[in-house]
Order: structure tokens, then C-alpha cells, then sequence
């Protein structure tokens, strides 16, 4: 493959989770060597839902470390905040513009987040206009997101071909990366729903930042299905069949050998071993993040990437606004 634009982003409104890292962040380390890699915090969609400043600011500067944590080499890709490149909010309003109700009313996410609110922010509806922005700025040619990111990365393709389509060939058509495995973590306690940072209940998803011990203590209460074989099978065992998910995604082992090692062992051992297998997965990452949170370095990192972003930001913001007909400004 040739060296392509690959750019992604993780909101900064709760604590990194097993799912972030499963889906997403490990293949940002993954394509990093080959492609030209943008990977931001995206604080400005973090914002589509209240967010106190103090711990806004916190979580920002936590997931931009975990980043580095997770083994992205500033060095090739650049790290850095939604907020701190311009371009983000002008082409997000720009993309507003070309989207309409329906297609925004149709988005799951925008349906999940406000069911049962009855003050709903307009931010929240306008969200995957300013995702497609994102994406578009870098004229990316892949997006690795997980499962739930689909429907946005469809909405992108569509405005970036409409865009192509009234305004002339200005955006490349991006294309989603999505994992075949590991793409849909669940929630430990409800295997029917995704692992979440922002499911208020704790024991519903590891962090990345867990103790050992938290971790030890949210496996054992995880649910499981009834019987005690630990079977691969969605339909009829939802909650094992997630567990062993992870236990395959952390160890490196197929299903099948995972299943055979606890044949006819039930779920405690199968969850007790879980436990040191998650524990040991996170350990690495767990000790680089103290180290850079520690060193201040990341301050440097986001202020370089930035920099590296801007450029390219700059550059297809004016020629999309050129395109649209809005007249040169003078610098
Ligand atoms: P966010 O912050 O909810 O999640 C970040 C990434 O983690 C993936 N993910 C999961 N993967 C597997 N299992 C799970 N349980 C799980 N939970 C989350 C998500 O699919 C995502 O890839 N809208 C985006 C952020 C965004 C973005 C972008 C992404 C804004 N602009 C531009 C890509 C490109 C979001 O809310 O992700």
C-alpha cells in the first residue's frame, strides 16, 4: 500500500476504556509506521454534552498522554487538540451548511445521546457535520474508528461527495478502518450495549487507568450467561462470548485455544485468569503514561502537532472556501 493520510480522534469526556484502545487506538499505533497520521483529542465535540472546565481540561491532557502511552510516536504522527487548529470550527460550519435535517436526525448516536432529555443541545444534532470536517480538513484516505463510528463516516463520505459534486473536486472521499475483530466491545454488564466511558456506572467498563485490583474486582462481577461452558456464541451467550473477546484481543490467543484451555473449568477460573490477562495488557501502557504525565512532555507533543496540523488544515480550508466562493482574504 502507499503512504496514505490516516487521521482519527477520541473525545475527551470520560475516562479511555478497553473499547477505545481495542478499536481504535491500537490501530492508530498499527498504521503509523506505513501512512501520514493525524490523532487528536477532539475537545470540541466533547463539548456537545456539558463538561465542567477543570475536568474537561483533565481529560484532555490524560487522553493526549494515553496516546503517547498507547505507543504512538509523536515523532510520526501528530498529537494534538481539535481546539488548537482553527480549521476545525470553519469548515464544521461550512459542513453545517451542507447537511440536512433528515440525514442528521437519522444518526444513532445523536437518537441515543438525547433520548429522554428534554433540553438537547443543538451542538449535539450538528456533531457529525463537524466530525465530517475532521476527517475532510486532511483529505483522509482512512479513518480507523470501531463499529459505532460507521454511520458518521457514511455521512462523511456523502458530504464530501456532494461538496465534490456543487463546489468541484476539492475533498478526497475517505474510507472507514474498522478492525474485523475486537471493532464492538461490550459492556460488562450488559452485553447488549458498548462499553462506554460515559456510562455512569463504573463497573460497566474497565479504563485504561484502572488498578490492578479494580480491574481483579469489575471481571469477577462481570455478567455472565447461564450454564458454565465458555462457548463462543453470541446468540445464546452474549456476556461470555464479549469476555472472551477481550481475553483473545489482550493475550493474543484465538478463541479456539481459549476455549479449550477452559474446558470444562466454568467461568471462575475462565474470569480469574481474565483478570491478570487485562492486568498484564494494561501494565506497559499504564507505567508510560505515569512517566509522561510526570515529564510535562506533552505539552511539547501538542504544540508540535498542531503545528504539523495546521499546515495541511490551512491549506484545504482555502481552497474549500475558495471553491465556495467566498473571496480571498488579504493575508
Ligand atoms: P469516541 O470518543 O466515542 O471513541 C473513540 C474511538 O473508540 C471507538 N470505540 C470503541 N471500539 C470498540 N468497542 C467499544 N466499546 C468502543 N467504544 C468506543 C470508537 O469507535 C472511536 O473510534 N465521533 C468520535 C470522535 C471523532 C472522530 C472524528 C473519530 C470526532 N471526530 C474524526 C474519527 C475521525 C467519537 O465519539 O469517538
Amino acid at each position: 500500500m502507499s503512504q496514505l493520510r490516516v487521521l482519527s480522534g477520541i473525545q475527551p469526556s470520560g475516562k479511555l476504556t478497553l473499547g477505545n484502545y481495542i478499536g481504535a487506538m491500537r490501530n492508530f499505533v498499527a498504521l503509523q509506521d506505513e501512512h501520514e497520521c493525524f490523532f487528536m483529542v477532539v475537545d470540541l465535540h466533547a463539548i456537545t454534552v456539558p463538561q465542567e472546565p477543570a475536568a474537561l481540561r483533565e481529560q484532555s491532557e490524560a487522553v493526549a498522554a494515553l496516546f503517547v502511552a498507547a505507543g504512538i510516536d509523536p515523532a510520526k504522527a501528530a498529537i494534538f487538540m481539535q481546539s488548537h487548529v482553527h480549521g476545525h470550527s470553519e469548515l464544521g460550519w461550512l459542513m453545517t451548511t451542507l447537511s440536512y435535517m433528515g440525514e442528521l436526525e437519522r444518526m444513532t448516536q445523536f437518537k441515543d445521546k438525547s433520548e429522554g432529555k428534554d433540553a438537547v443541545g443543538a451542538g449535539l444534532f450538528v456533531y457529525p457535520a463537524l466530525m465530517a470536517a475532521d476527517i475532510l480538513l486532511y483529505n483522509s484516505n482512512l479513518v480507523p474508528v470501531g463499529d459505532d463510528q460507521k454511520q458518521h463516516l457514511e455521512l462523511t463520505r456523502d458530504l464530501a461527495g456532494r461538496f465534490n459534486h456543487k463546489f468541484g473536486d476539492t475533498f478526497v472521499v475517505p474510507e472507514p478502518f474498522i478492525p474485523k475483530v475486537g471493532a464492538r466491545i461490550m459492556s460488562l454488564d450488559d452485553a447488549s450495549k458498548k462499553m462506554s466511558k460515559s456510562n455512569p456506572n463504573a463497573g460497566s467498563a474497565i479504563s485504561l487507568l484502572d488498578s490492578p485490583d479494580e480491574i481483579r474486582k469489575k471481571i469477577s462481577r462481570a455478567k455472565t450467561d447461564l450454564g458454565r461452558e465458555v462457548i463462543f456464541d453470541v446468540q445464546n451467550k452474549p456476556e461470555i462470548s464479549n469476555l472472551l473477546s477481550i481475553y483473545a484481543q489482550c493475550s493474543g490467543q484465538t478463541i479456539e485455544q481459549i476455549q479449550a484451555t477452559y474446558d470444562g473449568q466454568g467461568y471462575g477460573a475462565f474470569k480469574k485468569d481474565l483478570a491478570e490477562v487485562v492486568v498484564n495488557a494494561l501494565e506497559p501502557l499504564q507505567r508510560k503514561y505515569t512517566d509522561i504525565r510526570s515529564s510535562g512532555a506533552i505539552h511539547d507533543i501538542l504544540r508540535d502537532g498542531a503545528e504539523r496540523a495546521n499546515v495541511v488544515a490551512d491549506k484545504t480550508l482555502r481552497a474549500a472556501k475558495e471553491a465556495m466562493g467566498f473571496l480571498p482574504s488579504a493575508r
